[in-house]
């Protein structure tokens, strides 16, 4: 028999950390990861019942197998899978190598292709894949100088998302992005340092929470943005 489970990735603080709260408060099995194995912990002594952690570099296709190990072993099937984790890098053009532009893109963008690519066996029909953008990738949003690779990478989830949908819609698996407008955390705060953003981790995990479960009842393919002000 499977256990139904909503995977959740960047959980360890900020946005992940609070939706992967809110589910688990709200009766949801939840599969969290990140990389801080103390900070997992942290998450997990919130709601021992319902929270399974597993440290993960999303980077690191050896890590990824572990995590699909575990799904394995556990026999956990995925109803929803949020692709929350991420990483900010601020410079300006000129001073971004080729190196940074390669981190961000592996991190922002091929991290979830790579954990996508793994986990898909354990998907279940009529599931869900929220990916996780940002206004800053969104077509026609305010844009801001040091912020480049960081939004040009959010951008191209929004692209896989659209495809995605397409690829797996025989699967019946819909595939649906958000694109998070402010929210005060640590990535905020080192993007726009010194200003107030209008939500919460706890006001956006609610969101996020409940679109996961029940977005691709009504959407596929979409992409929205979720943004009060600008930032
Ligand atoms: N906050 C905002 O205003 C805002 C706006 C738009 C979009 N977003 C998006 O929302 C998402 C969450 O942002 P946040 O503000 O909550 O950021 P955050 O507080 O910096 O959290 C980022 C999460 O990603 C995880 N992570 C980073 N590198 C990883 C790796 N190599 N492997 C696995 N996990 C990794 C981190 O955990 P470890 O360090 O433990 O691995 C952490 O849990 C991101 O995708 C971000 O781009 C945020």
């Amino acid at each position: 028999m499977s256990h139904k489970t909503i995977l959740i990735t960047g959980a360890s603080k900020g946005i992940g950390y609070a939706t992967a709260r809110h589910l688990a408060a709200n009766k949801h099995r939840v599969l969290a990861t990140a990389r801080s194995e103390e900070k997992l912990q942290e998450l997990k002594n919130t709601n021992q019942k319902r929270i399974d952690c597993i440290s993960c570099d999303l980077t690191d296709t050896t890590s990824i197998q572990r995590l699909t190990d575990f799904i394995r072993e556990e026999q956990l099937e995925i109803t929803s899978l949020i692709h929350n984790a991420g990483g900010l890098l601020k410079k300006s053009f000129g001073e971004l190598t080729d190196n940074d532009w390669n981190s961000m893109w592996n991190l922002n963008v091929m991290s979830v292709v790579r954990l996508l690519r793994a986990s898909i066996p354990f998907f279940g029909k009529n599931s869900h894949i929220v990916t996780i953008g940002s206004m800053g990738g969104y077509q026609g949003s305010s844009k801001f100088p040091g912020l480049t690779a960081y939004s040009t990478s959010k951008g191209a989830l929004v692209i896989w998302t659209e495809c995605m949908a397409a690829e797996l819609k025989n699967r019946e698996i819909s595939v649906n992005c958000l694109c998070l407008g402010a929210v005060q955390t640590e990535m905020f705060e080192t993007a726009f340092p010194g200003i107030k953003a209008p939500l919460k981790s706890d006001d956006i995990a609610e969101y996020i929470a409940d679109f996961s479960l029940k977005g691709h009842k009504f959407m596929n393919g979409k992409v929205l943005p979720i943004a009060l002000g600008n930032p």
